[in-house]
């Protein structure tokens, strides 16, 4: 370029800072973002405000009543930053040999802020994989039966037919061993329990871990100690089943599958009844902070610094190589057959859209309408690496793509459904198709 093209150039970028707005997700609007989030109180919530759907359901009044309130409510809980410890194959082996494996010194964060994009996703795989959510006497039980039932001889049962899985090196990802809030040494888990998965022994990180089984890790702690159990939320674990958890906080039974972390960024509404507007990164941060500081008994709240981060983490994550798909025939007339049948409501490129009201889809409405996070609305669930997102549905019903688009799924003696025999309802959307066209669909839906 000629040192007069250099000078334009120049020109051009100062007048148009002057002037505009930074472009969306570039490093200057993250940057200033960042310093909104983490600096205004007014801005935070601000961000609260907008980014609820549904200010009468409980996940909102919750957030209304304590979060973005100065010096009263959830700002007034002390940070934590916690000593923690990956459950790498030499903490397993400990665990198993009865005794609890090192802990670090030092705390998960060294309190620096990042000053670069890179920084902050850096720091944020480290929450995803290290900060606890909370102990979980499940996965004690499963890994070390001495913690929860001292004096009972019992082997570890190692969790993996419950979805504790390990990689190729032996390390269990999601646990850690770490010093509680108040000091006790804990087995815990983080976001990468529910949202990586173990695929030829190499972790996926953002893939729904679809065999984790939280429910049937919970009942065999208590069926193994006979420590006290509601028999009533006995019976609701029993029915989550592998890959859904009932993450809602009402007495509804509407547990939902662990979905796919790909693309955030695009989404307009985040959760699967679009409880929360995606107004920006701040929403995505303090969806984040107040799961952190709910899943920590609100004792504690993160480092604000932490929530960021794990945000940045998250819209960093890139799925896994899509298929090749060989058959070109039925692929454009998979694409085709989507533009027509299907592209109203999963309009975006990668098969996303905006919210649409549960009667226009059909399927379960007990999220959708239900008083911990509904909206009346289920989001268009977007498509990417879709042919390896089974099972299908928010509520992970559907076990194929091949199901969701046949009529028998419909019908009275369907014996085939994810959750148990019986029709699964709603989304008929293409079923009535000729079967060339239904799998020339499937085609296309596995190329995306
Ligand atoms: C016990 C399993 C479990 C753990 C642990 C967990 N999640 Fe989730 N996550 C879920 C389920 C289930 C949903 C679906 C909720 C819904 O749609 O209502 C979800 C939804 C999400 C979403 C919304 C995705 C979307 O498409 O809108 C994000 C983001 C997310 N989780 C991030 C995290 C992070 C970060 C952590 C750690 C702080 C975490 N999760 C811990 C099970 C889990
Ligand atoms: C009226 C709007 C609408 C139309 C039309 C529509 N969908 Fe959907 N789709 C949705 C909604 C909403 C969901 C989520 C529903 C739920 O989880 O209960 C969804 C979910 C899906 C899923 C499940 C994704 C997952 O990961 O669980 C697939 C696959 C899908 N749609 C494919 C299609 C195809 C193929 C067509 C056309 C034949 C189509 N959809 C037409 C609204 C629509």
């Amino acid at each position: 370029m000629s040192a007069r093209a250099v000078v334009l150039v120049a020109l051009v970028a100062c007048r148009s800072s002057a002037h505009t707005e930074p472009e969306p997700w570039s490093d200057a609007w993250l940057a200033r973002e960042a310093e909104a989030y983490l600096g205004s109180v007014g801005s935070r919530r601000a961000s609260l405000e907008a980014s609820l759907v549904n200010h009468g359901n409980i996940y909102s009044k919750q957030r209304l009543a304590s979060y973005g309130k100065g010096t009263s409510g959830w700002d007034a809980l002390p940070e934590w930053n916690p000593r923690s410890r990956p459950l790498d194959r030499a903490a397993l082996a400990a665990l198993a040999a009865k005794q609890w494996p090192e802990l670090p010194q030092a705390r998960l964060w060294d309190g620096v802020r990042p000053t670069d994009r890179a920084g902050w996703v850096a720091l944020g795989k480290r929450v995803f994989f290290e900060y606890p959510l909370r102990a979980e006497v499940g996965v004690e039980h499963a890994l070390a039966p001495w913690i929860t039932n001292p004096g009972v001889q019992a082997a570890p049962a190692g969790g993996e037919g419950q979805g504790v899985e390990r990689t190729r090196e032996g390390a269990a990802p999601g646990l850690v061993a770490f010093a509680d809030v108040d000091g006790a040494k804990r087995i815990g888990i983080t976001c990468a329990v529910c949202h990586t998965a173990v695929r030829d022994g190499a972790i996926v990180a953002g893939a729904a871990r679809t065999h984790f089984d939280l429910g049937a890790l919970r009942l065999a702690y208590y069926r193994d100690t006979g420590a006290p159990v509601d028999p009533e939320l006995a019976q609701r674990m029993v029915t989550w089943g592998p890959g859904r958890a009932d993450v809602t906080e009402d007495d509804d039974e509407d547990p939902v599958q662990i979905p796919d972390l790909w693309n955030l960024r695009d989404e307009t509404h985040l959760t699967q009844a679009g409880t929360i507007k995606h107004v920006g990164p701040a929403a995505l941060a303090l969806r984040q902070e107040t799961q952190l500081l709910h899943a920590n008994a609100l004792r504690v709240r993160p480092p604000r610094e932490l929530a960021w981060a794990l945000a940045m983490y998250l819209y960093s994550l890139e799925p896994p190589p899509a298929r090749a798909v060989a058959d070109r025939g039925a692929l454009a007339r998979g694409a085709a057959l989507f533009e027509e049948h299907c592209r109203s409501c999963h309009t975006r490129p990668d098969g996303g859209g905006a919210p649409v009201p549960v009667g226009r889809v059909g399927t379960d409405p007990a999220l959708a309408n239900g008083k911990a996070r509904g909206t009346g609305m289920y989001r268009v669930a977007n498509l990417v690496r879709v042919a390896e997102a089974a099972p299908y549905l928010h509520n992970g019903s559907v076990p194929s793509l091949e199901a969701l688009l046949s009529t028998e799924r419909l019908a009275e003696g369907y014996t085939g459904g994810v959750r148990g025999p019986g029709p699964v309802r709603g989304h008929a959307f293409g079923t009535a198709l000729p079967a060339p066209d239904r799998a020339a669909l499937i085609t296309y839906l596995a190329s995306l």
